[in-house]
């Protein structure tokens, strides 16, 4: 089956990439983390500068920080090798010693899905708080268990860790904007996980840099929706990067010819979230067009949805439709396709050809004539 994406050669040799066919993106549904290197990155890997990145000598790597510290319109960037390196790097670094506490998200990536790094590195609290409108935090959300004073019963608020998008959906610019001030005015440092930032932007919520100058520190991946093999980065003023490169160095993300990795993960931002301030000349806006077409395909179904479409994640509702929550992934893989629970996330190297057979998915799946999957352990909802 032709893929309709730019991985079909390797650019060094035009031989086949070992990761065309079985395990190819474009039926793997179940993250965009499963997005492949594309031949400029492969092309962009093989002219890259090779210096010690330990040493800050390497241009690449110094460039590419520079470039998407201008983009987002903070002072400083540090690469970093996972989105959960970004941001226990960055949360580690606003926070000195307890007793402290961090708000956050009940659903948020740094509380359910880190191996309680957070709690582990730097001794806080976190709550987890639940959005009252079941989308987005409020200021009044986070008002409420914001602990302002020095009762000795509690952990006082130093930090409060956003998430954009969430589960695919998105914080308002004017929320961020809001809680943002409100913290400041409090003394209580914000930071953005911006793992998938890039999608907020495209689907026209604001700018990259109006979202990302707002915070204290920001984390962006590079190897989600924007397809690099490895990378993301932390954005933030001088003085905080420059703490930071402390405690990437002491989890052992100091790591040498990190130009190999910063290269690829440039042509990702320049080619796949694209030159233009809301991702312009990019690749995601046509994600997000189909993630609605495949919301459409499961609702005219009969099917119910979780949360609603914003961006490149459709999350259906199994349970409301008597699947299990195995059920899907298990007619998906003999269709052909990678599905993972009721959460199905379109990359742009999702192909026409895997829209067409998730359609034969959920007719088989919303008309109840297939063979259960045996194992239905997986609890409804997960995202990982
Ligand atoms: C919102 C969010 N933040 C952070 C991460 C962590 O990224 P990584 O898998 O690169 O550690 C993820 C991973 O999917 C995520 O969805």
């Amino acid at each position: 089956m032709a893929a309709n994406i730019s991985t079909s050669q390797n650019a060094a040799n035009g031989k086949p990439n070992p990761w065309q066919g079985a395990g190819a993106a474009e039926f793997d549904l179940r993250s965009d983390t499963m997005t492949k290197p594309t031949v400029s990155m492969l092309e962009a890997i093989t002219h890259t500068t090779l210096l010690d990145d330990v040493f800050n000598e390497d241009p690449v790597t110094n460039s590419l920080q520079e470039y998407v510290a201008e983009r987002t319109k903070q002072e400083s960037g540090l690469l970093v090798m996972s989105g959960t390196m970004g941001n226990q790097v960055a949360i580690r670094t606003h926070l000195v010693q307890p007793p402290y506490s961090v708000l956050c998200d009940h659903r948020s990536h740094i509380l359910q899905y880190e191996a309680g790094g957070v709690s582990a590195w730097t001794g806080a609290t976190v709550y987890g708080v639940i959005p009252k409108n079941g989308i987005y935090l409020t200021l009044e959300d986070l008002q409420k268990r914001a602990v302002l004073d020095n009762d000795d019963h509690y952990c006082p608020t130093r930090l409060i860790s956003l998430e954009n998008t969430l589960d695919g959906m998105v914080m308002p610019l004017s929320e961020a904007r809001r809680i943002v001030q409100w913290a400041h005015a409090n003394g209580i440092k914000v930071h953005l996980d911006g793992a998938r930032l890039w999608e907020a932007v495209v689907s026209g919520a604001g700018s990259l840099s109006d979202y990302a100058s707002l915070f204290d520190s920001v984390s962006l991946c590079f190897s989600k929706g924007l397809g690099a093999p490895i990378g993301s980065i932390i954005v933030g003023s001088k003085g905080f990067i420059n703490r930071a490169r402390w405690f990437r160095k002491s989890i052992g993300g100091g790591v040498r010819q990190a130009g190999v990795i910063a290269a690829a993960a440039r042509v990702a931002v320049e080619e796949t979230f694209g030159p233009g301030p809301n991702g312009e000349g990019g690749k995601l806006k046509e994600t997000h067009v189909k993630a609605k077409k495949v919301a459409d395909m499961w609702t005219s179904r009969g099917g119910k949805l979780q949360n609603p479409v914003e961006t490149n994640m459709v999350w259906l509702d199994l349970e409301a439709s008597g699947l299990g929550p195995n059920d899907l992934a298990a007619i998906g893989e003999q269709k052909g396709l990678r599905l993972m629970g009721g959460r199905i996330v379109i990359h742009y190297q999702v192909s026409d050809e895997a829209i067409a057979r998730l359609e034969q998915v959920f007719d088989a799946a919303l008309s109840g004539k297939f063979e259960r999957s045996a194992d239905q352990s997986r609890p409804y909802g997960m995202k990982a």
